[in-house]
């Protein structure tokens, strides 16, 4: 499955629900997450977002291990996400800064 990572908090851009064949993105205050028990693993949605937040498990960062939990879980309560949205008015000016988990709200 594909996992969406912490570079997504507060960028939540959600070009990669556009291209969702499946609808399997989840949308919650400023973080979206994948279902993998729905994501048919065509890996189009890694290069639709601008902000690197999507990866394959296999090849997650070792310092985003917990997000496979955290996709898991938040996909079984936030609502199915199937169109773009407007991203956050400040979203640029997270891309690409540290340690954004604080910042996650579920
Ligand atoms: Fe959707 Fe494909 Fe990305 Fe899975 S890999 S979340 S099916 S776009
Ligand atoms: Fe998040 Fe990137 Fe989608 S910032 S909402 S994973 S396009």
């Amino acid at each position: 499955t594909y996992i969406v990572a912490e570079p997504c908090i507060r960028c939540k851009f959600t070009d990669c629900v556009e291209v969702c064949p499946v609808d399997c993105f989840h949308e919650g205050p400023n973080f979206l997450v994948i279902n993998a028990a729905v994501c048919i693993d065509c890996s189009l949605c890694v290069d639709e977002c601008p902000a690197g937040a999507i990866f394959a498990e296999e090849d997650l960062p070792p310092e985003y291990e917990k997000y496979v939990a955290l996709n898991e879980e938040l996909s079984q309560v936030w609502p199915v996400i199937s169109a773009r949205v407007d991203a956050p008015a400040d979203a640029d000016e997270w891309m690409g800064v540290q340690e954004k988990f604080q910042y996650l709200q579920t």
